[in-house]
């Protein structure tokens, strides 16, 4: 297999390559060659391939002479010389035709296919995958892109392994058809793309002749699988043990099995299938190569008919169900292999089979499963790279197919092979030969017609009613049939054919040829006469599996193999006949000439040098038959006679019309000056395309912009206003409630509506704050909206956002962290942001002012009404009195003479009724001479109307103040009283008569 292009080995002999049409050996187009004739075109091909020039030009077809050793010239230097260079200016390479398939697909929006034919081992599959990877160097390298190319190009190893196989013309030699379209998008870059296949030659499963291999696979699994895999999958290492894969070497010279097994297991993770679809995989192909270590053995039965039955089957297929490899019972799988049922009339007949039917049956089973399994795969490939998006897109088909091939023994699978082939060059030869040729008689252009063999007959002799139509109208004829009835068949349809040879017809023109058994019939096909084994024939057509055997694979567990066999299912038994392989063959490949006639072809003609697969071998016998049959001469003269460039007139006029009036109607200049103006005259217009679309996106953008600004500075404008106007009127508000205040406090005879002790004004954000306080849930209550409390938050409070996690944080860090209860405790812990310092100090406040609340409510009555006194003495005394700064700590007891327990104050107790308010011992002053001494007093004092100042019964100075109801006017003058409670007699003085007269003391205070 060839390197990448990308590899780095090849980059200094890339350098040593030089891709100028001037440095290049010969002719590089062989519409150049002078003279032209067979001789010369062969000596051209021989120079230039010995010169290590294997690509040769016929106009705009490529010839490949398959050089069997790697030359240095697909680097990724020669993918991006090419990428930039014109076709006819470098020399002739398969990358310039990829290049002109994949420019002409994106440029000119026409869908491309890429025809490569030639022999076996001439190097089409080699030329399919230097094409792919030259369109995935060259197109874009986006993500996306890159597993799309990657998922098509890792598809090749893993059908390569399962459908290609070596055969004693080529080591790798593709067994099946394989056509890849390739999806792009308008931009030329790939999507996906879709794999059709064309029968595989599952002969090969069950049987290989000698220096041939299996399929690669097998091979590949035994020597690349890890010990406890081939134990899971109960295989030997050594391919000996296993039946189908023969007793040879299977060693293959530059072909690492074991590399190649891990490869294909990437390939198929990329492509993306999973694990365990690539067990149930594996677990197939082991069950495949199992089923060819099955032996059977002959047994007795008592009828005296032939039976047979398993010999051993080793524990892989295990007794229960669930056992084994594939998860089926030993016993019904012996019951398929051995036996037959046949169903008539409602009666299930059992038949016996002998041990060469048993082999046939165990063979078309393994067959059958392999060929499924290879199906299954291309489905599972195409579901990863299928394109889903429903957008139009354009198509490069490559189609690369098994090459015409004649063995020592040809069967079936050689005649569909080489049926195909024919199609092909029938292909070409009407695009190529015939057309352009019928073309310039029917527009009267002077023509001298070239000769050419065209291969419709053998077509024909095929496909429409024949070879293939008398197989099938064989294998469904009631009665028997054999190889021998058949040939029968074709001898009478075709025994004057000029393409067909059989006996009996060579009998007919008196030939005698023994080299041409009576069992065979020979065609002679465009490249060559084949003779084909007409054993086999009738089966391989039919291709039918008992259904039994069909059963049997259906009851497996095993999901993948179960499910490549839905015919086994009994509830869908059909008694209708499925078409026969060859009808398929003929469907498929109308419908694959259908696809590449609706596409531009290109043409790579693959030429083998040698027999030897051996490398600069050229030999001249067998090129020149390849050059023969392949019509290279006849293409060359057609190309050299006709016009060097085609187009139909409508597409030209299209292309071109763009351009001036020069150039219209009439052009007199070359094809490639036209080429050249409609180039810069694109780039021309390209120009101004951009132009205008990035004035355009610019103008936009700008528009946006501006709309944006202009919307973005309306809302911050309006917002700043509405703040400024909130301002205001919380300004206005607050300059309000002072004001009326003020004006209410200062209106005549209004008390002032002081608040009660323990009763601030009850602000809103109190309300609030102190909820949050408590650890309430903190919310945005409506109420407060409507109420109005709202402006007079502090702002972050306003909003929805007091939920943010800041305030819930400090509000719960507060309920935790409360200062003690004790009221001359006024601590509050700092706020902890800024924005919540003015409702920090509020909360302080209010939370004083509840503390005091608290304390003021746990007082009793008594205490309550001493605190009052205390208070009036302090409203009468306080900084009008040196005295009355010591005296705030003691209490008023306003009983010092214990009126109570005294009994000889009984009867003053009994006057005060209960109403005493103070007992205390006084001096009097003699105003005339100052003496002090105690005193009983009579008189009430006068100052105090209505309070009556009651003697105490013993004479040492003793007297008391009780209140009076109704008072005794008349003035005895001045009394001078010296007490010790000076402030507390004044205050209860002031008290009893503010309480009784409403009216306060007339008190004059002097320190003196
Ligand atoms: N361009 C090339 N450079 C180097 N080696 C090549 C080239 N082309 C083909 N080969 C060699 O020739 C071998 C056969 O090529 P390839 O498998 O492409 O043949 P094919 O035409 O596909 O045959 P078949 O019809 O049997 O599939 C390759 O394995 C490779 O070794
Ligand atoms: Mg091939």
């Amino acid at each position: 297999m060839l390197p990448p292009p990308t590899c780095a080995g090849a980059r200094a002999g890339a350098m040593e390559a030089n891709p100028s049409v001037l440095a290049t050996v010969g002719v590089g187009d062989l519409v150049l060659l002078d003279p032209l004739s067979e001789e010369s075109l062969l000596s051209n091909l021989r120079e230039r391939f010995l010169h290590k020039e294997i690509y040769t030009y016929i106009g705009n077809v490529v010839i490949s002479v398959n050089p069997y050793r790697q030359l240095p010239i697909y680097s990724a230097e020669m993918v991006e010389q090419y990428c930039n260079g014109n076709f006819y200016a470098m020399k002739p390479h398969i990358y310039a035709i990829a290049e002109d398939a994949y420019s002409s697909l994106r440029d000119r929006n026409r869908d491309q296919c890429i025809l490569i034919t030639g022999e076996s081992g001439a190097g089409k599959t080699e030329a399919s995958k230097l094409v792919m990877s030259y369109v995935a160097a060259v197109c874009s390298k986006g993500a996306d892109v890159t597993k799309v190319k990657e998922q098509l190009l890792q598809s090749n190893p893993v059908l390569e392994a399962f459908g290609n196989a070596k055969t004693i013309r080529n080591n790798n030699s593709s067994r099946f058809g394989k056509y890849m379209d390739v999806e792009f998008d308008f931009k030329g870059e790939p999507l996906g793309g879709l794999i059709s296949n064309y029968l595989l030659e599952k002969s090969r499963v069950v049987w290989h002749v000698k220096n041939e291999r299996n399929f690669h696979i097998f091979y590949q699994l035994l020597a690349g699988a890890s010990d406890p895999l081939l134990k899971r999958l109960k295989l030997q290492r050594d391919c000996r043990h296993h039946g189908y894969l023969g007793d040879e070497n299977p060693r293959l010279p530059g072909m690492d099995d074991a590399t190649n097994f891990q490869a294909v297991q990437d390939a198929m993770r990329i492509i993306g299938f999973s694990e365990a679809e690539v067990m149930q995989l594996l677990e197939v192909t082991a069950v495949v190569l199992k089923l060819g270590d099955l032996q059977l053995s002959g047994q007795f039965q008592a009828s005296g008919m032939d039976a047979c039955g398993i010999q051993n089957i080793q524990g892989w297929m295990g007794r229960h169900p669930r056992i084994g490899l594939i998860g089926l019972q030993e016993s019904i799988l012996e019951q398929a292999l051995c036996s037959r049922t046949v169903e008539a009339k409602q009666e299930k007949v059992v038949t016996a089979l002998s041990v060469a039917q048993g082999y046939f049956g165990r063979d078309a089973l393994a067959k059958n499963i392999y060929s499924r399994l290879f199906d299954w795969l291309v489905t599972r490939i195409n579901e990863s790279i299928q394109v889903t998006a429903g957008e139009r897109r354009k198509v490069m088909g490559v189609l690369d197919i098994y090459g015409f091939e004649i063995f020592q023994d040809n069967s079936f699978e050689q005649f569909i092979i080489n049926y195909c082939n024919e199609k092909l060059q029938q292909i070409f030869i009407l695009m190529t030969l015939k057309e352009e040729q019928e073309e310039y008689f029917r527009e009267g252009i002077k023509w001298t017609p070239v000769t050419f063999f065209d291969n419709s007959i053998i077509c024909d002799l095929i496909e429409s009613g024949g070879i293939l139509v008398l197989l099938d109208e064989e294998c469904l004829r009631p009665g028997t049939v054999s190889a021998a009835t058949f040939l029968a068949k074709l001898d009478q349809a075709f025994g004057s054919h000029e393409h067909y040879e059989s006996r009996k017809s060579q009998s007919d023109r008196h030939i005698t040829d023994t080299s041409l058994p009576s069992t065979c019939f020979r065609v002679h096909h465009y490249a060559g006469k084949v003779t084909y084994n007409a054993t086999g024939f009738i089966e391989k057509n039919t291709d039918r599996l008992y259904r039994g055997l069909a059963q049997a694979m259906w009851q497996a567990k095993h999901t993948l193999l179960r499910s490549l066999f839905p015919d086994g299912d009994p509830k869908k038994a059909s008694l209708k006949m499925p078409p026969t392989a060859g009808f398929q063959f003929k469907a498929s490949i109308n419908t694959l000439m259908k696809n590449l006639y609706s596409k531009n072809p290109n043409y790579i003609r693959c030429i083998k040098p040698n027999e030897n697969q051996a490398p600069g071998q050229f030999t001249d016998e067998l090129v020149r038959s390849q050059v023969r049959y392949l019509g290279l001469l006849e293409n060359v003269r057609v190309r050299r006679a006709g016009y060097a460039y085609r187009q139909p007139y409508q597409p030209c006029l299209e292309r071109y019309r763009l351009l001036s009036t020069h150039t219209w109607p009439r052009w007199t200049g070359t094809l490639f000056n036209l080429e050249e103006r409609r180039r810069r005259r694109v780039e021309e217009l390209a120009t101004v395309i951009q132009k205008t679309y990035r004035g355009w996106r610019c103008r936009t953008q700008y528009q946006l912009m501006r709309k944006s600004q202009i919307l973005i500075s309306a809302w911050f404008r309006g917002h700043a206003q509405k703040k400024r106007y909130q301002h205001m009127k919380r300004a206005a508000l607050l300059i309000q409630t002072y004001a009326r205040g003020w004006k209410v406090r200062r209106a005549p005879g209004q008390p002032v509506p002081t608040p009660a002790l323990g009763q601030s004004r009850p602000l809103p954000q109190a309300s609030v704050a102190h909820a949050c306080a408590r650890g309430d849930s903190c919310e945005f209550r409506p109420s407060l909206v409507r109420g109005g409390a709202l402006p007079l938050l502090p702002p972050v409070l306003h909003s929805p956002f007091s939920l943010s996690p800041k305030l819930q944080k400090f509000f719960l860090g507060l309920k935790n962290n409360l200062p003690p209860l004790t009221v001359s405790d006024r601590s509050w812990p700092p706020a902890p942001y800024r924005f919540l310092t003015n409702a920090n100090q509020e909360l302080k406040t209010i939370f004083y002012h509840w503390k005091c609340k608290k304390y003021r409510d746990q007082l009793s009555l008594e205490k309550r009404a001493a605190m009052q006194t205390k208070l009036c003495a302090s409203e009468l005394f306080k900084g009008k009195k040196t005295r009355y700064g010591p005296s705030v700590p003691e209490p008023f007891q306003g009983d010092y003479v214990g009126l109570q327990k005294n009994p000889k104050y009984q009867k003053l107790q009994a006057a005060a009724r209960g109403k005493l308010v103070l007992a205390d011992t006084v001096r009097k002053v003699n105003q005339a001479n100052g003496k002090v001494r105690p005193c009983r007093l009579h008189t009430p004092i006068p100052e105090l109307p209505g309070v009556l100042a009651v003697p105490a019964q013993d004479a040492d100075g003793t007297w008391c103040l009780l209140p009076q109801q109704t008072g005794t006017g008349g003035a005895k003058g001045d009394v001078l009283l010296v007490s010790d409670h000076v402030i507390e007699v004044v205050t209860r003085v002031h008290q009893v008569l503010l309480e009784t007269t409403q009216q306060a003391l007339n008190l004059q205070i002097a320190d003196q």
